[in-house]
């Protein structure tokens, strides 16, 4: 019997070796240490022997092989799952690397940072953001503002028109301030609201103008609202933005829009104040215009320059520096 132990064992051992993935690992097992398997039968076969200690010799022997049997089998299943595992890992890895090829990570304009901290800031304060068309109506970047048709207050505004059948009607929106009334024929009051967009003038560009460039505009329409609170979030705004050792100022002023209207002025380091937006109590025309009743709403509403205030944070002397796209210049923003 002891030889048909070393037998069986040989061929269980030669036929795992030649086992050559999980699932055959798998398929084999039965037939290598199962009830059927050689060493199995051989156990079987204990009960014929008729000399007890041969019977306990042998039967050692078998249960033996069995283990030797199963610790191969073990060690061939875990180097299959192993390898097939490595094989798996390795055809679901992407190398994003060299899919972009690119090496440099970019930055985000000056501009660009601007808005998302202004809108951060804003966040902050309870306003949403809203957004509108840079291509808009002359309703709503005049005549919903309070400026009929020859109301000389256009003039405020070089406008840049759009051809269209009806001429004069479409224009590249000159401020932000035409999503006010968007916003207000669209959300019920009470409303928080903040609209940051690329707006057009046909100014020259000089070192505090561009034709291009961003404003973000405020709108804010609830029950019993005064100019004290105007006064007072942008007062906030301006420390939360510019940081504490800024100090803004209002100005009267006048917009068709507003009434009354001031600009919103920030004191440089150097001493010397610039204008960075207009603003001011919601006007009733407006409020109608917008679908609301200026007996029971009233609101504030503000529209800054973004470029000009991108350019006063970080110091920078030309606004137009920031649209030469002069990399040495805009990678010292990161
Ligand atoms: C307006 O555009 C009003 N819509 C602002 C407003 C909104 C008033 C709500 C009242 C209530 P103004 O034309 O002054 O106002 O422009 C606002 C700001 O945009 C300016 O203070 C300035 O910071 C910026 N700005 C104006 N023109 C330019 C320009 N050409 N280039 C860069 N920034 C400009």
């Amino acid at each position: 019997m002891q030889n048909d132990i070393t037998a069986a064992v040989q061929a269980a051992l030669a036929e795992i070796a030649g086992l050559s993935n999980s699932g055959e690992v798998a398929a084999a097992t039965p037939g290598l240490v199962g009830k059927k398997a050689p060493l199995g039968l051989l156990k079987s076969k204990l009960g014929g022997l008729a000399d007890i200690e041969e019977r306990k010799k042998m039967g050692q022997a078998i249960n033996d092989a069995v283990v030797s049997v199963e610790a191969a089998l073990a060690v061939k299943r875990s180097e299959c799952d192993e390898r097939e595992l490595a094989e798996q890992l390795a055809s679901e890895h992407i190398d994003l690397t060299e899919r972009l090829g690119v090496s440099q990570r970019g930055r985000l304009h000056l501009v660009t940072q601007a808005t998302q901290r202004l809108e951060d800031v804003f966040i902050g304060l309870g306003f949403q953001v809203a957004e509108g068309p840079e291509v808009e109506s002359d309703f709503y970047n005049f005549e919903a503002l309070n400026m009929p048709k020859s109301h000389p207050a256009r003039s405020m505004w070089d406008t840049l028109f759009v051809e269209s059948a009806d001429e004069g009607s479409v224009v590249l929106r000159t401020h932000t301030s035409p999503v006010q009334i968007r916003v207000m024929q669209e959300w019920p009051p009470p409303i928080y609201a903040i609209m940051p967009g690329r707006v057009f003038r046909r100014d020259t560009p000089d070192a505090t103008h561009m034709p291009v460039f961003h404003q973000i505009e405020g709108l804010v329409i609830d029950r019993n609202i005064t100019f004290r609170d105007l006064a007072g979030t942008i007062e906030a705004f301006t420390k939360a933005f510019f940081g504490a050792e800024f100090t803004s100022r209002l100005r009267p002023s006048y917009f068709p829009f507003t009434e009354p209207s001031a600009e919103f002025d920030i004191r440089r380091a150097n001493g010397s104040w610039i204008e960075l937006g207009g603003c001011g109590m919601v006007h009733p025309n407006v409020l109608r215009a917008g679908g609301l009743d200026p007996e029971e709403w009233s609101g504030f509403a503000f529209g800054f320059g973004i470029d000009r205030m991108a350019k006063e944070r970080h110091g920078v002397e030309d606004i137009r520096e920031m649209y030469t796209n002069d990399l040495r210049f805009l990678r010292q923003f990161s």
